[in-house]
């Protein structure tokens, strides 16, 4: 018996780089996977080479109509999520004279609200089932300055280690969610 048989992951920005790495480890696991991106062809492509296992589902994590709009179609399509994977992430280097409102919204709309609003997607779900999994990847450039990085590096370490790790932590408290 594989590790995550009779599982469903849903792995944002999981079109490529390490999202598309998760998706395919999940599928070799026997997971079913949800491979969530903005990018369709590339979405679409990643979830054909995982066979039956895989489905491409386009969405913008900044946008939560849309992320709710995926999550629902992954449900429908395979009765529900077990593991959410917050993958989907940018960064633009640049010394702190060079950041514009633009790139500090964008960066912290796809990071933190991503983050935020697909985990707050799938917890209804998770708790239906009686529990899940919520995976959330930061960098340890968070924790440590690095030139040219130092006005941006920090949002998810924040988010999810030190003060918002503890506010996600409230909602799912007791309902066997690992997080
Ligand atoms: N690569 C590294 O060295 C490194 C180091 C530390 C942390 N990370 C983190 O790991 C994660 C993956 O990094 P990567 O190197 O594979 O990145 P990548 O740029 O190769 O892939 C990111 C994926 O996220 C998708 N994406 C971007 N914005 C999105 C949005 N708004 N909605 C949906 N999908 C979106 C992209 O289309 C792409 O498929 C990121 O969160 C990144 O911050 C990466």
């Amino acid at each position: 018996m594989k590790r995550l048989e009779g599982k469903v992951a849903l792995v944002t920005g999981g079109a490529r780089g390490i999202g598309r790495a998760v998706c395919e480890a999940y599928a070799d696991e026997g997971a079913r996977v949800a491979v969530a991106d903005l990018l369709e062809a590339e979405a679409v492509h990643t979830a054909d080479a995982l066979g039956e296992n895989g489905m491409a589902v386009v969405m913008d994590v900044t946008d939560p109509d849309a992320i709710r709009t995926g999550v629902k179609a992954v449900e429908a399509h395979w009765g529900g999520i077990d593991i959410l994977v917050n993958n989907a992430g940018i960064f633009k280097m640049a010394p702190i004279g060079q950041v514009t409102r633009e790139d500090y919204r964008r960066q912290f709309d796809v990071n933190v609200g991503g983050t935020i609003f697909a985990s707050q997607a799938v917890v209804p779900g998770m708790r239906k089932r009686g529990g899940g999994a919520i995976i959330n990847l930061a960098s340890q450039a968070g924790k440590r300055g690095e030139p040219g990085g130092k006005a941006r590096r920090g949002e998810r370490h924040d988010l999810l280690f030190d003060q918002g790790g503890r506010h996600l932590h409230h909602p799912v408290a007791g309902a066997g969610i690992r997080k």
